[in-house]
């Protein structure tokens, strides 16, 4: 399995410190952010990473990273030209890279305590995605799920009453049939092509397996989430 960090984006909700560089080189307590997903993916088993980000600060990434050697990983770059297509539209320039193997997907301002190594061990077709109980699931993609409780029927992002408190978080797992999904995807009303329009497509085929993540999770693309992120991250390093 090839892993993929999704670092574009414009980061606006962090200006202005995005003018002076990517959202997913701030730090995130003593280390910038984009090392967090990268060792999760390392520590998950997957040793071959593409990072995609847009052109403005994409050497920043290569003169930081390198070949990823000093973190234990193989890395790839690819630049986005424009920046604003949304997650799944990213994803479109790591088709070649991945080639014909399955994919996992990090967001580069995810911070996970928890690893995915025996999700990926497990991994045969369709796709995985991993749930998180949160406070505010309308800033998220939330699960909906039938009377059981137990299976999902729908994801829907952003919802302004959502109908869960459980919230999709930004790691997945896919087989190769998500490049041919994402041709196939419409832009949303925020003129993105959705993640969650591709997961659903899989929920719709049965193919879609979901887990709980344990431990913190928080995304970092905010001044508040950016705090919380990095006090988890020093409180933990100091134990
Ligand atoms: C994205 C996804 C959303 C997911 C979230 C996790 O939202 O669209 O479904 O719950 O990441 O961080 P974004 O951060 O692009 O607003």
């Amino acid at each position: 399995m090839k892993g993929v960090i999704l670092a574009g984006g414009l980061g606006t909700r962090l200006h202005p410190l995005t003018l002076i560089t990517n959202k997913h080189l701030l730090p995130v307590h003593n280390k910038p952010m984009v090392v967090y997903p990268l060792e999760v993916l390392r520590e998950s088993g997957i040793g071959e990473i593409m990072i995609v980000c847009g052109r403005e600060h994409g050497g920043h990434f290569m003169n930081f990273l390198g070949s990823g050697k000093n973190h234990g990983v193989k890395l790839s770059y690819a630049l986005q030209d424009t920046n604003n297509g949304g997650i799944a539209d990213a994803l479109r320039h790591v088709e070649d890279f991945v080639a014909d193997s399955d994919i996992a997907v990090i967001l580069g301002d995810n911070i996970f305590e928890d690893d995915f190594r025996e999700a990926v061990a497990r991994f045969r077709h369709g796709s995985m995605i991993f749930l998180k109980e949160v406070e505010k699931p309308h800033r998220f993609g939330v699960a909906v799920f039938d009377e059981t409780g137990e299976k999902i029927v729908s994801i829907e992002e952003k919802p302004s009453e959502p109908k869960s408190n459980f919230a999709q978080t930004g790691f997945y797992i896919f087989d190769n049939r998500i490049f041919s999904i994402i041709k196939e995807l419409k832009p949303s009303h925020r003129g993105e092509l959705e993640i969650t329009d591709a997961v659903n497509k899989y929920l719709e085929w049965g193919e879609l397996e979901f887990s709980f993540v344990k431990g913190f999770w928080s995304d970092a693309g905010t001044f508040d989430t950016l705090l919380k992120a990095s006090v988890w991250a020093a409180t933990r390093s100091h134990l």
